[in-house]
């Protein structure tokens, strides 16, 4: 039986590219009939520094986000990583199953520990490892997720299939990253070489889902653009970065896909294109962030919802766990 588990860094605020990427997703996946499990990875988090405060709140506002775009706790199980410690359990395991070789190929810790990689955290380095137990503690089958992932999914399968060939199981299933739509890398505002990230220094580059409505017309409005007005096909926005990408947001926006935005928008300049970006990024998003402003002043609520979906995904978990000691040959 198919079950979905993703999960977000509780690090920062939640971006356009985390929205469109990732939970829109989730919620798409939701109605499916399927078990569908998401987290707030705040064991992940912390493989840099986090301000305790600044942790807390970013968690509880991850977990507002996700409710406020749809995800619906009475469906998913919705929870914080650290709540149910057979990840990290089942992530020791793994240390000693993934190889340093394999962490040392992984391009975001290339990109995240940078030149100075002997001043990084031990946790930043074993991090896929971590998230290869996310996924197979509940023999997830499906992971959606950003193209960014791409690697650490294809790292997760190669652990699994270590591990089984190791012990001589067929224990550990095959998950598949499911990295589909016009939305799976948006880009930042400024760059159109660079990922949307809640990490770039600079503010204008990214929309956030707590903005308000002249926060995004006035990003949309200065995005980084070309002077040409846009064509009628696809293949020529191949070497146009930030046009592609400002037509791949309005596209995931709308549920439709970008050859579709181009074929209404054929011939116009952006000084047309763009007032009609941002009324529809206000119109989608303006009511997820007032939302989350709402259910961010009853964090107790939030904290309870949390800890029931933590009480069901252990109850999936623990057994994994167990039978996972046994092949290895923990006594009992
Ligand atoms: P994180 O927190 O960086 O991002 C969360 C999700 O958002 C997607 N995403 C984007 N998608 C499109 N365009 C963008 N600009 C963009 N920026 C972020 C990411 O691809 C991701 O799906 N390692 C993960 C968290 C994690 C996880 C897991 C995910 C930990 N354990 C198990 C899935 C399964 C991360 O850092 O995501």
């Amino acid at each position: 039986t198919p079950r979905v588990f993703s999960g977000i860094q509780p690090s920062g605020g939640l971006t356009l590219g985390n929205y469109l990427g990732a939970i829109k997703r989730f919620v798409a996946m939701q109605d499916d009939g399927i078990e569908t499990l998401y987290c707030m990875v705040d064991l992940h988090a912390i493989t840099v520094p986090q301000s305790p405060a600044d942790l807390r709140h970013n968690t509880r506002e991850l977990a507002a986000g996700y409710i406020a775009a749809g995800l619906d706790p009475a469906k998913s199980m919705l929870f914080n990583q650290s709540q149910v410690p057979e990840h990290a359990q089942l992530g020791w395991i793994f240390n000693c199953v993934a190889r340093m070789g394999w962490m040392q190929r992984m391009t975001q810790w290339k990109d995240k520990a940078g030149k100075n990689q002997q001043n990084a955290s031990l946790g930043l380095f074993a991090y896929p490892s971590l998230m290869a137990a996310d996924i197979l503690i509940y023999h997830t089958t499906h992971v959606p997720v950003g193209e960014d992932q791409k690697q650490h999914i294809e790292l997760t399968r190669d652990i699994a299939a270590k591990f089984n060939h190791d012990y001589g199981v067929d224990f550990f299933p095959m998950t598949e990253p499911v990295i589909e739509g016009s939305a799976t890398r948006v880009m930042s505002l400024r760059d159109g070489s660079k990922k949307m990230s809640k990490s770039d220094p600079s503010d204008m580059s990214r929309i956030n889902m707590t903005d308000t409505a002249d926060d995004i017309a006035k990003k949309i409005r200065k995005a980084k653009t070309d002077p040409d007005p846009l064509p009628a096909s696809l293949d020529d926005l191949a070497d146009r970065p930030e046009a592609r990408n400002l037509i791949n947001i309005y596209a995931a926006l709308e549920g439709s896909d970008a050859q579709t935005v181009l074929t209404q928008f054929e011939g116009q300049q952006f000084g047309t294109f763009k007032p009609q970006l941002s009324d529809l990024a206000v119109a989608k998003l303006g009511p997820i962030g007032a939302e989350m402003e709402r259910l961010m002043q009853h964090t107790d609520e939030i904290d309870k919802i949390l800890a029931s979906g933590a009480e069901r995904a252990r109850a999936i978990a623990e057994p994994i766990l167990a039978k996972t000691y046994q092949i290895v040959g923990m006594v009992r």
